[in-house]
């Protein structure tokens, strides 16, 4: 070889190291999410950074607005624009629609060099692979049937934690009277179609829960039972104040936070609010099952899918997958997020009482069967129908049809959505 030709080769090494150097450096990921709330966005920051300690830039993609409808618009724009960002937090159904789409990407080579199948439960497969094949990475399992209420305000009114209706309503008669907020709640949509999710259980019980929201029978959403719950949201609105209307979730946890209101129907994203407020369960706020609905779960799983991307960016996309299921991650994301990890092979005796309340909940009621997946949030069925339910459910809440009118149109429509 002449001296040309080695230097020249030598330079073209030098410079291949340059450009894998500059490669790894430049690492990044995009994610799109609807955490912007204090609580949320300190969980999603234990995430950032433990990428970050693998050399992998995080790009922010918030979408403010709880329960992710607003974020779902977002996705659908970047997609069609054939520009998918890396990784979008997504519940249930939506992921499904997606996969359908053929534009996610296929995780089964790191799934089964990390064993997943063996570790997340049937019910979290179900949404994270698509014909036979993994697409995203749950994070977590919420549920929404709880109620978050202000320690003090139970204790200076001699309120003992209800676990009944019948208990809940003299519980908030009696914080109305010393003139509080007794229910503390935020008038969008999606958030009174949480409340609605532990309502139905709690009038129904859970094979009423699954007949109406699962199989989404025509005689069970528009029975007698749906009328009952329909009225017990009419009554549960008696209880909220006047500027409810529009206000944002973690608002409504504030108020519980602060003792102006005395409880917040709510799935347990609100504990990641008390936490970042410095509260202590059990000893400034209390967590209880929605009265009725204990033995039975409502869950969602936040899942991160992954979209189809360029070659460059499949390495990190892989990095973040495999984050996101790193076992020391899930838990301690979920203590600040407020759910439970979505693995079943950690521990979790690290976890708050909440949060161990959590798991031993979702273990059981996944054990006897009464573990459904929550309507207002995507995991009971497709998104179009979830809508349909919102979009009834909150006409009702503001007195724009009675109870009985409720429960015919939610019938009907439920069955246009389909
Ligand atoms: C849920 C989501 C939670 C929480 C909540 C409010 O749909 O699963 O992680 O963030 O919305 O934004």
């Amino acid at each position: 070889m002449n001296l040309k030709k080695l230097l020249a080769g030598s330079a073209l090494v030098t410079g291949l190291a340059l450009f894998s150097a500059a490669a790894v450096a430049e690492e990044s990921v995009e994610v799109l999410h609807w955490w912007t709330s204090g609580g949320e966005a300190a969980a999603l920051n234990v995430l950032k950074q433990n990428l970050e300690k693998e050399g992998v830039t995080w790009q922010d993609m918030p979408v403010a607005g709880g329960g992710g409808e607003q974020a779902m618009t977002a996705v659908r724009a970047r997609v069609t624009a054939g520009n998918p960002p890396t990784a979008v937090q997504m519940l249930g159904f939506d992921i499904t629609d997606w996969a359908k789409q053929g534009v996610v990407a296929d995780l089964n080579d790191l799934a089964a060099k990390e064993g997943w199948d063996k570790v997340v439960p049937a019910a979290l497969q179900a949404f994270s692979k698509y014909d036979g094949k993994w697409v995203a990475a749950p994070v977590n399992v919420h549920s929404t049937n709880w109620v978050w209420a202000n320690k003090k305000v139970f204790d200076d009114l001699g309120i003992a934690q209800p676990t009944t209706w019948d208990e809940l309503i003299a519980a908030l008669d009696k914080i109305k009277a010393a003139g509080l907020t007794a229910v503390a709640h935020g008038g969008q949509p999606w958030q009174e179609a949480t409340i609605f999710d532990a309502v139905v259980m709690s009038t129904g019980g859970p094979d009423f829960y699954k007949k109406a929201f699962i199989d989404l029978d025509p005689a069970a959403l528009n029975s007698p039972t749906m009328v009952e719950a329909f009225d017990r949201m009419a009554k549960l609105r008696s209880y909220v104040d006047d500027n409810f209307s529009g206000r944002d979730w973690n608002l409504a946890s504030a108020m519980v936070i602060e003792g102006k209101a005395g409880v917040q129907f709510m799935g347990d994203w609100a504990k990641g609010e008390f936490l970042n407020a410095g509260k202590v369960p059990g000893q400034d706020f209390l967590c209880f099952r929605f009265p009725g609905t204990q033995g039975t779960v409502t869950f969602n799983s936040d899942q991160f899918v992954m979209f189809k991307v360029g070659d460059d960016r499949k390495a990190a996309q892989e990095k973040l997958a495999s984050a996101i299921m790193a076992p020391a991650f899930q838990v301690a994301f979920n203590k600040v997020k407020g759910s439970v990890p979505a693995r079943t092979d950690v521990d979790g005796s690290d976890l708050d009482a909440c949060g161990q309340q959590g798991m031993k909940d979702l273990a059981e009621a996944s054990e006897k069967g009464t573990l459904f997946g929550s309507m207002a949030h995507g995991h009971a069925a497709p998104a179009a129908v979830k809508v349909a339910t919102y979009d009834v459910i909150t006409a009702h809440f503001n007195g724009e049809m009675d109870s009985k009118t409720a429960a015919e149109e939610l019938a009907k429509a439920v069955a246009a959505a389909q």
